[in-house]
């Protein structure tokens, strides 16, 4: 009986047992989650949604590039995400006179679509539990040699699935590797541009509202993923043809009800739900506030040089955006977790976790060292995890003439070895690099960061961690005397004189761009770090590992009863909650839904983020919604209980049959610390509804053909 209670306080406590909490495996419904879905109204079975032998919707949801998903509305390969995970695509066919981020994009037939080298889009063909496999031949070994078997297996599993090249074929370690999944994907490679609205509809409210409801942004694109005549992949060419997929999501017309269920299938990238207490203390009151800090000096100086200068606005608008949205995601997430006192439930938890090994019959060894481990290890990793972040986000992120500094070769050793012909072959990449880099670069921007980060560096690390030559030149000049002697004296602050002497790189060019101030001074710093910050860094992060392995097996142990679901690793999962609002502060409520009305409400003469275009205007004025509307009003988007990350960005918002209903693409700034710790009552995903895409194709853009090979569903 005492045993019950204890994990019936455990679950309430943190990890499971909250109803819309969780990024769960795909094959594993069945077992854990269908029949609260179904009682929630889900009226599809595990088999629809993913099986290997029919049809199900795994078969439409893709990987879309790098970072986001994306899926299949139709049975000619079309393919519909995010407009912020297609920007890079949109950008590269952008150019002043033909500027797509500003007006759209959309092609009017299938040869007006735009190929874009490197897209892909990766579909799921079988994921398997393949732990036995990995865990062969493992029981006796330890420390490296376990390692390397460990690595040995993975590859041999990893190139039988891929069938000589037809496949890519992945293994992950699920819950800190005490569990391992085989993902086999095809790869397609032929990915064109099919349409995207201009950046006033697709990125409605920029930095500004990002991470925030009320929310008012038509955040899509539209691709179109091609195949050869065998429908297999194929690098492009003009002979491709449409892709016709297993399977595509029908569309519905219906729209949305508060308490309707919903549900998110896609890739979200890294969730961290199983740290314990010191972790989330580390997070709360040193890494996130650091980083905080010295991003808040980054984006200050942004946005003084990118209000000054019109061209710097521009050079500067994607770095900004970059930076300010972990910034505002780190400030959310060290609020929310403050909000739910997390460090106090994860103490509490930790208490459990001490007093069922107590009670085990086994008292397995390896658990009771746990905790104390963790304790020592996380005092230990403070001061280190302080200089990494430091060093990562002044010395490698932030300051820019640090990171043309990194291009060049670092001594003449290597460049002896290659042939003439190499040689030309470096320059020319090194030449073509500095040109992107100077595209976006404003020298008086970035010396000032230069002065006001590197005093940043030294005002707030201890000693051990900086090289003396650093300090010594700090200590020796002001900041103006510093940028003059440093900065302005490098060639590198010289785009015309560092082109000339790359033209003809040569060893007398590699030794002379070496000791070139501000290459020393970054050379000074980067090799201090990598012996006295990187090494012990990443040495106690490798224990730390260890002893989070063991602690989440004891957790596995000890919730064996429950569900349980392992942290986001960029694989496919299924998340699910219902359709709602949330009171953000005492006294306030959110709806769940906003309006056209809203973009109108918005708009403000001269703010780039808050931008309405004639048409809209017009549109909203006649209220011609076409019947995409309902009761005069037009929909844009909506919030839901689900839980969600990073890489989720394009995730089809599923409903009770099956139909795609809206577009995930954000997660609301109250419940931002869902990657740590969810809170049924803050943590709400922002989708945008289908209803305003299907309008802002047919009625904005006049692309409405694009529909008619859509299915779209109107009961
Ligand atoms: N916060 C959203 C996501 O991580 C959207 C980011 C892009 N939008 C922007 N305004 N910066 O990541
Ligand atoms: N915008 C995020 C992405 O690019 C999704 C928002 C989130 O983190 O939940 O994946």
């Amino acid at each position: 009986m005492k045993k019950i209670v204890l994990f019936v306080i455990v679950a309430m406590l943190c990890l499971s047992g909250t109803a819309k909490e969780g990024m769960w495996i795909p094959t594993l419904l069945e077992k854990y989650t269908i029949e609260e879905m179904q009682e929630m109204g889900f009226r599809l079975t595990p088999e629809d949604v993913y099986s290997v032998n029919q049809r199900s919707l795994k078969d439409a949801v893709v990987i879309f590039g790098t970072g986001c998903t994306g899926e299949i509305i139709s049975n000619k390969g079309l393919l519909l995400t995010n407009h912020h995970c297609g920007f890079s695509a949109i950008q590269s066919h952008s150019s002043v006179e033909q500027d797509y981020l500003s007006d759209g994009f959309w092609a009017m037939s299938q040869n007006e679509e735009l190929p874009n080298p490197g897209l892909t889009a990766k579909f799921l063909e079988r994921m398997v539990d393949v732990s036995d496999s990995v865990f062969a031949g493992t029981v006796s070994l330890e420390g490296d040699s376990l390692e390397a078997k460990l690595d040995a297996n993975i590859l041999r599993i990893q190139q039988q699935a891929e069938e000589d090249g037809k496949y890519e074929a992945v293994v992950k370690p699920l819950f800190y590797g005490n569990q391992y999944f085989l993902y086999v994907y095809q790869v397609f490679t032929d990915v064109r541009l099919v349409g995207a609205p201009p950046r006033a509809i697709g990125k409605f409210g920029g930095d500004t509202d990002n991470w925030m409801w009320p929310r008012h942004t038509g955040d899509f694109s539209i691709f179109r993923v091609y195949a050869n005549e065998d429908n297999e992949p194929a690098a492009y060419s003009e002979d491709n043809v449409p892709y016709k997929p297993k399977s595509w999501l029908p569309v519905s017309m219906e729209g949305i009800q508060p308490n309707d269920f919903m549900m998110l299938m896609g890739y979200p990238g890294s969730t961290r739900q199983y740290l314990p207490s010191q972790a989330v203390d580390m997070i709360i009151n040193q890494s996130n506030p650091d980083r905080i800090k010295i991003r808040t000096a980054i984006l200050d100086i942004f946005s003084e040089h990118m209000k000054k200068d019109p061209k710097v606005r521009i050079q500067y608008a994607s770095k900004y955006a970059k930076t300010s949205n972990s910034w505002k995601r780190w400030k959310g997430e060290v609020r929310g977790l403050n909000r739910l006192n997390a460090i106090k439930q994860k103490q509490a938890y930790e208490a459990n976790f001490e007093l069922w090994y107590l009670q085990s019959d086994t008292l397995e060894q390896a658990y009771k060292s746990v905790l104390p481990q963790f304790e020592k290890l996380y005092v230990d990793l403070l001061p280190y995890d302080k200089a990494y972040n430091y060093y990562q986000e002044i010395v490698f992120k932030g300051i820019d003439i640090f990171k043309l500094a990194d291009f060049f070769p670092r001594n003449d050793k290597g460049w002896n070895r290659l042939d003439e012909e190499r040689h030309q072959l470096v320059r020319k990449a090194l030449i073509l690099k500095m040109t992107e880099y100077f595209d976006d670069y404003d020298q008086e921007t970035d010396q000032e960061l230069f002065t006001e980060l590197l005093r940043l560096l030294r005002s707030d690390l201890d000693r051990s961690f900086l090289p003396k030559e650093f300090t010594n030149l700090l200590a020796k000049y002001d900041d103006e005397k510093l940028i003059r002697k440093v900065y302005e004296k490098s060639v590198l602050s010289d785009p015309e004189k560092l082109q000339e002497l790359v033209a003809d790189f040569d060893t007398k060019g590699i030794s002379k761009l070496q000791k070139d101030p501000v290459i020393e001074l970054y050379n000074a710093l980067r090799v201090h770090y990598q012996q006295n910050v990187e090494l012990v860094y990443q040495s106690i992060q490798d224990r730390i590992t260890d002893v989070q392995q063991q602690y989440m097996k004891g957790i596995m142990a000890m919730e064996k009863n429950f569900q349980l679901y392992p942290d986001a690793n960029f694989t496919l999962r299924v998340a699910y909650g219902k359709v709602e609002g949330y009171q953000p502060r005492d006294g306030v409520e959110y709806a769940y839904q906003t309006t056209l009305q809203g973009v109108m409400e918005k708009y403000q003469l001269g703010n780039p983020d808050y931008e309405v275009l004639e048409k809209l205007k017009a549109l909203h004025k006649t209220s011609d919604f076409g019947e995409y509307g309902i009761d005069g009003q037009m929909p844009v988007a909506y919030t839901a209980s689900i839980h969600s990350t990073g890489g989720n960005s394009g995730s089809p918002a599923i409903n009770a049959k099956g139909q795609l209903v809206g577009l995930n693409f954000d997660r609301c700034w109250e419940g931002t610390m869902s990657d740590i710790m969810f809170d049924p009552d803050q943590c709400r995903n922002i989708m945008v509804d289908i209803r305003y895409v299907l309008f802002i194709i047919d009625k904005f853009a006049g692309a409405g053909y694009l529909l008619d090979e859509m299915e779209l569903v109107r009961e």
